[in-house]
C-alpha cells in the first residue's frame, strides 16, 4: 500500500473527547450527553410502518430511488421550503448526507488543481471530502476572501453547523451571482432548514435566491434531524439537473443506492408534515429550558438563531469549557472542532430527552 489515505484525513475529532466523556459519566445523577447531536426522540409510527411493510422486498434497489421516492422529495421541497421548479428528473436519494458531502468531490472528479471552498465555521466533512479527492481547501466566508480564482466547489451551509447562523438573502443572492459568473458549482447543506427559531432560513433554490434558476446549485437535504432518521440513513440532493444526472451516472458504478425498506420510510416521512413539527416543538422546548439556563450560568450564546445547537462561550478556551461542563456531568462539543474561530466557543446540542434537559438545567443553576 502507498501512503494510507487516512494519513491525508485529520484526527477523528470525537477521539479526543474520552477523557472528559468519563469525567461527565462519573456525574451521580449521570451524563447528559449533548455533544454529537444524535437524535434520541422514537421514529414516528408512519415511518416505522413504511419501513415494516417494505422489509419482505428481497430485491436490489435503484440508484436513482422509487418514482414514488423522487415524487415526495419534490412534492416536499416545494410544500416544507417553497422551492418550485425542481426538474423532476434532478433529485436524488443519497445513504445520508454525510457520505454524499465526503464523496462529493471525488464523484465529480475534482483533483489537485481544485479548489473547495468551506465556511469559516464548518461541518468538518467538508473538509474530508475535498481531502478525499485530493483537492485544495479553502475556508472563507466572504467572497474577498476568495480573490480573482474560480474554485471549482463552494459549499453554503444555512442555518450553520455549529453556529446557528443563517445567511440573508442579499447575502445567497450576492453569492449565488458570483458563482454564477465564474462557473463555480455551489453545494447548499441544507439540513437544518426546518429547524428556525429566531430566523427565516432559505433554500438556495428558492425563486427569491436563486430567480427560479437551478443552473450550478445543489441543495443537500437529510431527513437525520427533521424526522430523527439518523439511524436510516436518508437524505438527498436536488437542484441543477446535469450535475444530478452526472452524480446518477457515478453512483450507478460505485454501489451507493439507499437500500428499498428505507427509500419506503422515507416516502413515508416526506408525505408526513405532522410528525416534522411534533419534532421540532420538541426541539423549541428544549432549545428555551438550555438557552436560559446557559445565560444564567454567565454563558454568552451566539447566533443560534436556527439549527439544533446553541453556540455558548465563556470567553476562555473551548477545552477550558468543555472540562468545567464535564464536571458538571454535561458533554458538549468544543469549538474548535469546526475551525480555529470556534476557539473560545462549545457546541451545545438539543438532542437529549427532556428529563436529561431539565437535568443540565438544574446543573448550571
Ligand atoms: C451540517 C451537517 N451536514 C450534514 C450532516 C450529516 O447528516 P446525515 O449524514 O445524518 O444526513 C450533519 C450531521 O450532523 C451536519 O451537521
Amino acid at each position: 500500500m502507498n501512503s494510507p489515505k487516512s494519513a491525508s484525513l485529520p484526527v477523528f475529532p470525537w477521539d479526543t473527547l474520552t477523557d472528559v466523556t468519563a469525567i461527565a459519566r462519573a456525574h451521580r445523577d449521570g451524563i447528559v450527553d449533548l455533544s454529537v447531536g444524535t437524535p434520541v426522540d422514537d421514529v414516528a409510527p408512519v415511518i416505522r410502518a413504511a419501513l415494516a411493510a417494505a422489509s419482505a422486498t428481497p430485491g436490489y434497489p435503484t440508484t436513482a430511488g422509487t418514482p414514488e421516492l423522487r415524487a415526495s422529495i419534490h412534492a416536499a421541497l416545494q410544500r416544507r421550503f417553497g422551492i418550485t421548479g425542481v426538474d423532476p428528473a434532478a433529485v436524488l436519494p443519497v445513504i445520508g448526507t454525510k457520505e454524499l458531502i465526503a464523496w462529493l468531490p471525488t464523484l465529480l472528479g475534482l483533483g489537485s488543481d481544485d479548489t473547495v471552498v468551506i465556511p469559516e465555521l464548518a461541518y468538518p466533512t467538508y473538509d474530508v471530502g475535498a481531502r478525499l479527492a485530493g483537492a485544495q481547501v479553502l475556508a472563507a466566508d466572504s467572497l474577498t476572501q476568495i480573490g480573482p480564482q474560480a474554485p471549482a466547489l463552494l459549499f453554503l451551509n444555512s442555518p450553520s453547523n455549529p453556529s446557528g447562523k443563517v445567511l440573508g438573502l442579499d447575502h445567497l443572492r450576492k453569492v449565488v451571482g458570483w458563482a454564477r459568473e465564474r462557473g463555480v458549482l455551489i453545494a447548499s447543506d441544507e439540513c437544518y432548514l426546518g429547524l428556525a427559531w429566531d430566523a427565516a432560513p432559505l433554500s438556495v433554490l428558492h425563486p427569491s435566491v436563486c430567480d427560479g434558476d437551478h443552473t450550478g446549485l445543489l441543495a443537500i437535504h437529510s431527513l437525520s434531524k427533521s424526522s430523527s432518521l439518523a439511524g436510516y440513513r436518508a437524505g438527498f440532493v436536488a437542484g441543477d439537473a446535469s450535475v444530478v444526472a452526472e452524480l446518477l451516472a457515478v453512483r450507478k458504478h460505485a454501489g451507493m443506492m439507499v437500500p428499498g425498506p428505507i427509500q419506503a420510510a422515507m416516502v413515508a416521512a416526506l408525505d408526513d408534515d405532522d410528525h416534522v413539527a411534533v419534532q421540532r416543538e420538541r426541539y423549541a422546548q428544549r432549545r428555551a429550558v438550555l438557552l436560559s439556563a446557559l445565560r444564567g450560568a454567565g454563558f454568552t450564546v451566539d447566533h443560534s438563531e436556527a439549527g439544533l445547537y446553541l453556540w455558548a462561550t465563556r470567553g476562555e478556551p473551548c477545552r477550558d469549557t468543555v472540562t468545567w461542563l464535564a464536571q458538571r456531568g454535561i458533554l458538549v462539543a468544543p469549538g474548535e472542532f469546526y475551525g480555529p474561530a470556534g476557539a473560545q466557543h462549545v457546541r451545545v446540542a438539543l438532542t437529549a430527552t427532556d428529563e436529561r434537559i431539565a437535568a443540565a438545567a438544574e446543573r448550571l443553576v
